[in-house]
């Protein structure tokens, strides 16, 4: 095992496949009809809207271009990233997070139980103040969601800030197009999201002397309700299809944002759409940078099968669980808890 430290090391099952052959790849979906209020046909809305849904049904994963984040804003965060990571160690944890401070950086992230390959600063779009459902105001164990920002680069806040604007504003205009998809009114999602916790994670990979043993991210799936990723033009991104359980890799595409469906809209669409298992695959000569925007509700929100979407034939596949308390002891087990084969209401 050379030099690697075994804890990076993953079960030979879970190893990625050294030669890979590019597949069919998730769907690319241009989000122009919905940028360009004027001459959109409803028939292109419609069509629009359609390819969303079975992009969710088929793979959780797409991809989206002409989606009006401006190319300027997503360049400079990724500047502003790779100053932030080429400084020391010992400067980079000064802004180190910890049990009481969400947001920073740390780079001992475990996925099941292994560590990844990789190190990242984590800030929360809107720092709300927030007190989980289960503690009292003035309670000790009440934790700070608070950004930390580094002194260098010094532009690293603002950049932050705006981008996350841009993501908020994306993240709108697709949770529409998936509540359409699912013949629910356009702004059926938007309530859920006032007071949201919604982060971003900017993600650094370094070059790895092992890429055969060891993964930038293990596999896992996403518990909040929608990722919005930028990835770079080095790729890794490894999707687990649908239809036959193999891991396809998701093209760097410029300019383009990768989506894709997490837990809790999983939950709200009663398995209608499904939370997919995903991974992050390293490489011995480029470092690879990445920016995850989690869409998150607030702490205190119930998450349940929408009303709309449940009937007596088709039941609720799922209990209701606190967001708060979920992620507080967050676990996949404790996401399967969840799941009911026969609620009786
Ligand atoms: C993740 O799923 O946590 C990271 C995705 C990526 O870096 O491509
Ligand atoms: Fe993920």
């Amino acid at each position: 095992m050379g030099e690697v430290d075994p804890a990076f090391i993953q079960e030979p099952e879970h190893r990625p496949k050294i030669s890979y052959i590019e597949g069919k790849g998730v769907p690319l979906i241009d989000l122009s009809p919905i940028l360009s209020s004027n001459n959109v046909s409803a028939i292109e809305f419609q069509g629009l809207v359609k390819e969303v849904g079975d992009a969710c049904k088929e793979w959780g994963f797409f991809q989206v271009i002409n989606h009006g984040v401006p190319l300027d804003k997503r360049e400079k965060i990724d500047g502003a990233s790779r100053k932030f990571f080429a400084q020391s160690l010992e400067e980079k944890r000064k802004v180190r997070r910890n049990e009481k401070k969400v947001t920073g950086y740390y780079d001992t992230e475990h996925t099941k139980n292994v560590r990844d390959w990789k190190e990242v600063f984590d800030f929360a779009v809107e720092e709300p103040t927030i007190v989980p459902a289960s503690h009292e105001p003035d309670d000790k164990e009440v934790i700070e969601w608070k950004n930390q920002w580094p002194e260098y680069p010094p532009e690293l806040r603002e950049t932050c800030q705006d981008y996350g604007q841009e993501m908020v504003k994306l993240a709108y205009k697709l949770l529409e197009l998936i509540a359409l998809s699912l013949d629910l009114p356009a702004d059926r999602f938007h309530g859920f999201f006032k007071d949201q916790t919604s982060f971003i994670r900017l993600n650094h990979y370094p070059p790895c002397p092992t890429p055969e043993l060891a993964l930038g991210v293990g596999r896992h799936k996403d518990a909040g309700a929608l990722t919005i990723l930028a990835q770079d033009d080095v790729g890794g991104l490894e999707v687990k299809q649908k239809t036959d359980g193999e891991w396809v890799r998701v093209k760097p595409t410029p300019d383009a944002y990768i989506i894709n469906v997490g837990d809790i809209i999983q939950v709200w669409s009663n398995d209608t759409y499904e939370s997919v298992e995903h991974r992050v695959i390293v490489n011995s000569e480029r470092e690879r940078f990445s920016y995850p925007f989690f869409l998150l509700p607030p702490l205190s929100t119930m998450v349940e099968p929408l009303e709309e979407l449940t009937n007596e034939k088709n039941p609720a596949k799922f209990k209701a669980y606190n967001w708060g308390e979920f992620i507080g002891n967050r676990s996949r087990s404790n996401f399967q808890k969840q799941k009911v084969e026969n609620l009786q209401i």
